[in-house]
C-alpha cells in the first residue's frame, strides 16, 4: 500500500453515485493491494446506532454487531482506530473466522465527526497490524484511505 495507491483509490471511487458499488470496489481494491490479509470489508451504522455488514472480501461474516461490542463496535463507540496485534488478547473479540489472528478497525466519519461506518481488516498472521514499523506507516495510509471512502460515500 503506497501513496500512489491512494490516488488509484480516489479515481476508482469517482465513477459511481451508488454507495454499495463504491464500497464493493473499495473492499476489493484494498484486499488486492494489502498483503497477508484474509478479510477486508465495511460495517455500516444503522438507525439504532449499531453496525450491519456491508460490502467485503473474504469469508462470510457476522451480519450485525452492537455498538460497544467486539473490535468494530468499540471502534464505533470510541470513534478511533483500534489496532489489535493479537485478537486472543482483545476482551469481547467477536470471532467470525477462526483464521483471523490480528485485526485493525478504522472509523469512517462524516464531516461532523460522526462515525457512519467502519473499515475492518483481518489477517491470519499475529502481529500483522501493530504500532511498530512497517505496519505503522501502512496504517497511516489506511486511515487516509478511510477518509477518501468517507468523502466519496457520504456526499
Ligand atoms: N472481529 C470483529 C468482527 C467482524 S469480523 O472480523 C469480519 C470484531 O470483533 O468486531
Amino acid at each position: 500500500m503506497t501513496e500512489k495507491d491512494l490516488l488509484s483509490l480516489e479515481a476508482l471511487l469517482s465513477n459511481s453515485p451508488h454507495q454499495v458499488s463504491l464500497l464493493s470496489n473499495a473492499a476489493a481494491f484494498l484486499y488486492e493491494k494489502l498483503g497477508d490479509v484474509c478479510w477486508v470489508g465495511f460495517y455500516l451504522v444503522d438507525d439504532k446506532g449499531d453496525l450491519y455488514l456491508g460490502p467485503f472480501q473474504g469469508r462470510p461474516a457476522c451480519v450485525s454487531i452492537s455498538r460497544g461490542k467486539g473490535v468494530c463496535g468499540t471502534s464505533l463507540a470510541e470513534g478511533r482506530t483500534l489496532i489489535v496485534p493479537d485478537v486472543s488478547k482483545f476482551p469481547g473479540y467477536i470471532s467470525c473466522d477462526a483464521e483471523a489472528c490480528s485485526e485493525i478497525v478504522i472509523p469512517i466519519k462524516d464531516n461532523k465527526g460522526n462515525v457512519r461506518a467502519v473499515l475492518d481488516i483481518d489477517s491470519s498472521s499475529t502481529g500483522r497490524f501493530s504500532e511498530e514499523e512497517p505496519a505503522k506507516t501502512e496504517i497511516a495510509l489506511l486511515e487516509k484511505a478511510a477518509e477518501i471512502v468517507a468523502f466519496r460515500i457520504l456526499k
